[in-house]
């Protein structure tokens, strides 16, 4: 759907448009939605009636006639609310919207009396933009669907914010929503270029060359198996005012992971296109960030590949020296991100920044631990987990910190090598993080995003439709936002 959202001072009633929509609380229509009712001389009140909302968020009624159609949105109860549902009810009148014949809708600014009107706006464009989100690239007939909404004394900064922030999202999960037979590392590093050009971000690539050159030896025996050329890629954002010290991103980029030689079941392979939706996430915030323009510098890093099989791929018993000198025996060929990871990370610290945050869709254990709609925060450092999950919980995303339990580390001791790519099963997203923390030398959270990243089906995803869901966009931003 192609959205557009502006703002009035006016109120719902005063606001000329075919559709309009109201907020139900606790079973009762908002004030809005009393001035509407009595300049309809009572019929919502009397629709609504027959309706009989059961007070529940996200319940909803039209109220149509030939010059108009009335949207009813329960928020639920009267008390209780959280801007978080006011979000969630943008999701849903998004894709409300599609069914009603209007193109033009004015909406209530839910709950601007308890959140203030610039809060309430932001919440509900942001559900607006990202519930209004469609990939139908290769579609051959695409629904080609308009809707312009106005939200009624609402803030238009804060809409103009949301749509910033949305358009970082749109383009984490157009990204990961790309077939891997597309967006190879090749061309991620293309789309990276493109986004350096039009937002004025510096971007630097490596291709195979340098990476060996570098000394990148875990994240080249990923690459080399592939057909697909892996590429490095780094971009910075410098603000006007010359700062000191630096935040550094770095995001998982694998645009396709069969398993390599520990091949995976076609039923896990699919999906794997997602695998780079940490480089996804990263890239879609420095854009936004590229648009906010925050006081502090930030750097972003994907170590790009392809995992796959070929005469020239590596090997379970394969024993790699990384970037930061220390060495790996690789026990699974399918524990491929780490490796990208563990180089990507060390190159990362290696220019010291004040904090690193990493996202990947790393392993199939965090989902089993916490499902798919919540993402593993794991960090020794204390303060930075809090700060991370604080701008999570800010930005509406979900994570849950889990433990650095120094008591496994010993599952990742290798009899020929300092340390080998998998232990055991067992608390396999905990030793994932473990391994991570070898080769981060600056204060260090890593996000496992494998559950959140990716929608199998819409219910998965509560901010838009099944595919890339664009977790960590948001996070991130709001993160960098509150450290500049
Ligand atoms: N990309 C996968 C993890 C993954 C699983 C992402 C499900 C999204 C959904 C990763 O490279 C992987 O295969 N991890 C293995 C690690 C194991 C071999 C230690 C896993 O989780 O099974
Ligand atoms: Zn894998
Ligand atoms: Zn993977």
């Amino acid at each position: 759907m192609v959205i557009r959202v502006k703002t009035t001072r006016r109120k719902v009633f005063e606001h000329e448009a075919p559709a309009r929509v109201v907020a139900v609380l606790g079973g009762q229509l908002s004030e809005e939605g009393r001035w509407l009712d009595s300049q309809m001389d009572g019929a919502l009140s009397k629709f609504l009636k027959k309706t009989r909302f059961s007070g529940e968020f996200g319940e909803h009624a039209i109220y149509a006639t030939d010059e108009v159609e009335v949207v009813f949105f329960s928020l639920g109860k009267r008390r209780g609310h959280t801007l978080e549902q006011v979000r969630a009810a943008g999701v849903r009148l998004a894709r409300l919207a599609a069914r009603l014949n209007s193109r033009d809708v004015v909406v209530e600014n839910f709950l601007a009396d308890r959140f203030g009107k610039k809060e309430a706006s932001y919440a509900l464009a942001e559900g607006l933009f990202l519930g209004a989100y469609s990939f139908d690239k290769y579609k051959s007939n695409p629904a080609r669907l308009r809707r312009n909404f106005v939200i009624a004394q609402g803030f238009g900064p804060a809409v103009d914010k949301a749509r910033l922030v949305s358009e970082g999202v749109y383009l984490a999960r157009d990204l990961v929503n790309e077939p891997p037979n597309v967006l190879t590392p090749v061309e991620l590093a293309r789309r990276a270029e493109a986004l350096a050009a039009e937002a004025g971000l510096e971007v630097n690539v490596f291709g195979p060359e340098k990476i060996q050159e570098l000394g990148m030896g875990a994240y080249w025996a990923v690459a080399k198996g592939s057909d697909n050329e892996p590429r490095f890629i780094e971009l910075v954002y410098k603000p006007e005012e010359a700062a000191a010290g630096h935040l550094a991103l770095v995001g998982k980029g694998l645009t396709f992971d069969t398993g390599g030689y520990s091949l995976k079941p076609t039923a896990s392979m699919t999906t794997m296109k997602g695998d780079m939706a940490g480089a996804a996430a990263v890239i879609g915030a420095m854009k936004v960030i590229a648009a906010l323009k925050p006081p502090v510098e930030v750097r972003a890093y994907v170590a790009a590949a392809e995992n796959m099989i070929s005469g020239h791929a590596y090997r379970v018993d394969d024993v790699l020296t990384a970037y930061n000198g220390k060495t790996i025996e690789v026990l699974n060929t399918d524990a491929e991100g780490r490796l990208t990871l563990a180089d990507a990370l060390a190159y990362a610290s290696e220019k010291k920044p004040a904090a690193l945050v990493e996202l990947s869709t790393l392993t199939g254990s965090c989902v089993v631990a916490l499902g798919r709609q919540i993402a593993g925060l794991f960090s020794e450092d204390e303060p930075l987990a809090r700060e991370l999950a604080r701008a999570a919980e800010e930005a509406g995303e979900k994570v849950w910190q889990m433990p650095m339990e120094p008591a496994y580390k010993r599952l990742l001791k290798s009899e020929v090598a300092d340390v080998k790519n998998v232990g055991s099963r067992e608390g396999g997203a905990i030793q994932a993080a473990l391994f991570l923390a070898e080769f981060a030398s600056a204060p260090f959270v890593h996000l496992d995003i494998a559950g959140p990243a990716f929608a199998g089906n819409a219910e998965d995803n509560p901010n838009g439709p099944a595919g890339g869901t664009g977790f960590g966009v948001r996070t991130l931003v709001r993160w960098v936002e509150r450290h500049a």
